[in-house]
């Protein structure tokens, strides 16, 4: 605690040092001289918070702008109720320099901005697909330009992806759209757009539309003039609810009727734990096919079998294998092989006189496909174990995960 302390008045003696006066080549030198380390590690220091100050200050910016872009937002759709498409201001951020007939995605020539956080609010109720009125709206005589996003009294709405009666969407042949809405990976796409008129769900053509699906459950839309009147573009109402899913969900629909919130799907990698050690409690002697570790310790992962004495590797990837034996007595040799697959892949070998004993450990590492099987098998000489020595073992762990074809 002290030393902190040291620290920070050490700190604020140099800040005063070098803010105050930058010349001041005798203060600096008395600490140069003193301990130059600290002088230096002190001076990175200042320059850390410098640069986070400066952070800092961009941050407030940032929030200042989203701050003015709520509230400009609220009081534009509070006014655009039954008239005109009014211009959702854009904060300085963006300086508002370009022309906005001129920013296209496929024009380099100019700075694009993305049309999920430059657009415009379409509030309109009539806009409806279960708003009728006399008093019908043509969207051919409005002048589109840029990007536009349709609300329904204050809340986010989306074209219909399904053929919507005549003389709704205040006015005649409502518009809506023959294709899905994109997801937000596909970014700006051309969907096109068709008006019912007289039993005929595509009886007016529209121009094909952008579309752009942003995150937050919104869309935006490049509207054109559609090709006669009365043709409007409709706010379907039963996407009201997608406003409201939250982060982690997307707006659900299969009849494009009924919408509803659904949860993302995690894709998370389930990472399994597999790892095992059995022992043999007792003796060995001459061939025994296969070794059954009746004595499992470890079996995590549930991957070796105590009956069969067999593992079988639950998932593809990384495994490392470990078996060991005591052997002894007047025997030519003992070998112990691992079997993976029906393969004898590597030998313990040991071979002593006379009445001492000698242990014998061998390691395996090898990639294994799901549902390999690994055992141990005992082809000759003898291996010494009791209940309590664990000296004939086999075991093993997953290493790594790994897809394989
Ligand atoms: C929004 O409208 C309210 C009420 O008219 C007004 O007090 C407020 O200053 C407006 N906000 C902005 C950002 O224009
Ligand atoms: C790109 O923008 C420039 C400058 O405004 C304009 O002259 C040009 O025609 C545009 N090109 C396309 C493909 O829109
Ligand atoms: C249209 O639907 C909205 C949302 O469900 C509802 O609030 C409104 O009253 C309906 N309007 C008519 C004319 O049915």
């Amino acid at each position: 605690m002290l030393v902190m302390h040291f620290l920070v008045v050490l700190v604020l003696v140099v800040n005063t040092v070098i803010t105050e006066d930058l010349h001041g080549q005798y203060e600096i030198e008395v600490w140069k001289k003193e301990d130059q380390p600290l002088w230096d590690q002190l001076s990175s220091l200042q320059k850390e918070v410098e640069s986070l100050k400066y952070e800092q200050a961009i941050l407030k910016q940032k929030q200042e702008v989203m701050h003015q872009m709520l509230t400009v937002d609220e009081n534009v759709t509070l006014l655009t109720e039954g008239s005109g498409p009014l211009l959702f201001s854009p904060p300085p951020l963006w300086s508002g320099e370009e022309d906005e007939a001129d920013n296209h995605p496929l024009n380099n020539s100019r700075p694009f901005y993305d049309p999920c956080y430059r657009y415009k609010i379409l509030d309109q109720a009539w806009r409806a697909t279960n708003f009728t009125t006399k008093n019908v709206q043509c969207d051919r005589q409005r002048q589109w330009q840029g990007w536009y996003r349709l609300y329904y009294r204050r809340r986010s709405i989306q074209m219909p992806e399904k053929c919507i009666k005549a003389n709704r969407c205040g006015t005649h042949a409502p518009l809506w759209l023959t294709q899905p809405h994109p997801k937000i990976r596909d970014g700006i796409v051309f969907r096109r757009v068709c008006g019912h008129w007289r039993n005929k769900c595509c009886a007016f053509k529209s121009p094909p539309i952008q579309v752009k699906a942003c995150r937050g459950n919104y869309y935006v839309y490049r509207f054109v003039k559609p090709p006669a009147c009365h043709l409007a573009y409709c706010a379907d109402v039963n996407t009201l609810v997608c406003g409201r899913c939250g982060r982690n969900q997307y707006c659900k629909s299969r009849d494009k009727i009924t919408y509803r919130c659904a949860n993302k799907r995690r894709r998370k990698i389930k990472k399994q734990a597999v790892h095992f050690f059995a022992s043999y409690p007792g003796l060995l002697n001459g061939k025994v096919n296969r070794i059954k570790f009746s004595r499992v310790l470890v079996n995590e992962g549930r991957a070796f079998n105590r009956q069969t004495g067999v593992f079988r590797a639950p998932v593809s990837g990384v495994y490392q294998f470990y078996f060991s034996s005591q052997t002894g007595g007047n025997v030519p040799a003992t070998n112990l092989w691992l079997v993976i697959n029906g393969y004898w892949v590597t030998v313990s070998h040991s071979a002593v006189k006379g009445p001492s004993s000698i242990g014998s450990l061998s390691t395996y590492m090898t990639t294994l496909r799901k549902g390999s099987e690994v055992y141990v098998t005992h082809v000759a000489g003898q291996s010494w174990a009791n209940s309590a020595s664990n000296t004939i073992t086999f075991g093993g762990s997953l290493l790594v995960q790994r897809k394989l074809e």
